[in-house]
């Protein structure tokens, strides 16, 4: 049999002479590795008389505890080999590399969002943001939709089970634009006024790499006497230029809206982007806000003129920073976000 007293003597006295994580390694291996003593002892126990094998387990036991406590205590203070600190006691090594802090940064639609806030800012504007459940009378009847409009019927816009309580009968939904934004505004204020809306908008689209069922739009306007549709376009090529760079091309194309009177679409040339030739992007709807929505918010009649405008976040940020898939904005893969 062993002399199972002289050996844990010897593994303590080795434990105690451990001045490295090299040797503390070489010592786990000789005491707990596959072949080590604890290993052998456990072994010899087949060969053993049956009176010696409940001291044998037991010794082996033991030592197997001991040890391993041994090592836990030696790794807390211990540096590795070839360390200047290495035969000490140390509780910590100045010599090896820190571990860096990850910074976080905001995400890249609310960069794109502060950026398009503070160019608006400084022409003037003021940012307020608006609820993302509405009323029907904010989301379309006071901006001129009317009730058969195809845009008002469930299939584009999610309706809540709770009814409107300022109105019997009408349901509340998820605003599916920003420019009920307008209305809220002009029912508490009086011109002039020069407002950003950003916020969240919601449609029920099927998801693919230009749709999402939630998305970000910008809704700015401006209420004052004497507004011309050469003030809404000198606004916005002042605010194009500065987002994209000013070498950008743009024109305006007539379009439709039935909050604004006349209404056009934005466009901005590919090309001077810096993306692809020849082609025009459409980047963002706008017009002069038809008086019906003046009458809707209570403002006299004839008093006051305006223009407004609505464009879309994830559209702005795609084209800005080359990204084809809308769905990589929601995806939250930080290989994606670091890079912005
Ligand atoms: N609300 C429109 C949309 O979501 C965008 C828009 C177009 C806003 C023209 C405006 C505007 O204020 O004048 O498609």
């Amino acid at each position: 049999m062993h002399n199972f007293q002289q050996i844990q003597q010897q593994a303590r006295e080795e434990a105690q002479g451990l001045s490295d994580v090299k040797a503390l390694g070489a010592y786990r291996l000789k005491y707990l590795g596959k072949k080590g003593i604890v290993a052998e002892i456990f072994a010899s126990l087949s060969a053993a008389v049956p009176q010696d094998k409940a001291a044998i387990g037991k010794a082996a036991n033991d030592l197997r505890a001991l040890v391993t406590q041994w090592i836990e205590e030696k790794s807390k203070g211990l540096a590795p080999a070839g360390s200047p600190l290495a035969g000490q006691d140390a509780g910590i090594d100045p010599s090896l590399p820190g571990t860096a802090a990850v910074l976080g940064r905001p995400h890249l639609l609310t960069q794109t969002i502060d950026e398009i806030i503070d160019v608006f800012e400084k022409l003037g504007f003021a940012s307020i943001e608006t609820p993302e459940i509405e009323t029907e009378f904010h989301n379309f009847t006071g901006l001129n939709i009317a009730l058969d409009h195809p845009s008002r019927d469930a299939f584009d816009t999610f309706y809540l089970d709770q009814d409107d309580p300022g109105a019997k009968g009408r349901r509340l939904l998820l605003r599916s634009h920003t420019s009920p934004g307008q209305i809220r505004i002009m029912k508490e204020h009086k011109p002039p006024l020069a407002v950003i809306v950003p916020g969240r908008v919601y449609r029920p689209d099927a998801v693919d790499a230009s749709h999402s069922l939630m998305f970000h739009q910008v809704e700015g306007f401006l209420v004052d006497r004497k507004v011309q549709f050469s003030d809404l376009k000198g606004l916005l090529m002042e605010f194009c230029k500065r987002f994209f760079g000013s070498s950008l091309k743009m024109r305006f194309r007539p379009h439709f809206f039935p909050f604004t009177e006349p209404s056009a679409e934005v466009d901005i040339s590919a090309e001077t982007l810096g993306i692809g030739k020849k082609k025009w992007l459409e980047i963002l709807g706008c017009g002069m806000i038809n008086p019906k929505v003046f009458e809707a918010v209570g403002y006299p009649s004839g008093k006051y003129t305006g223009f407004a405008f609505g464009l879309g976040v994830e559209r702005m940020a795609m084209l800005k920073y080359g990204i084809n898939d809308i769905r990589l904005f929601y995806q939250n893969d930080v290989r994606f976000l670091r890079q912005f």
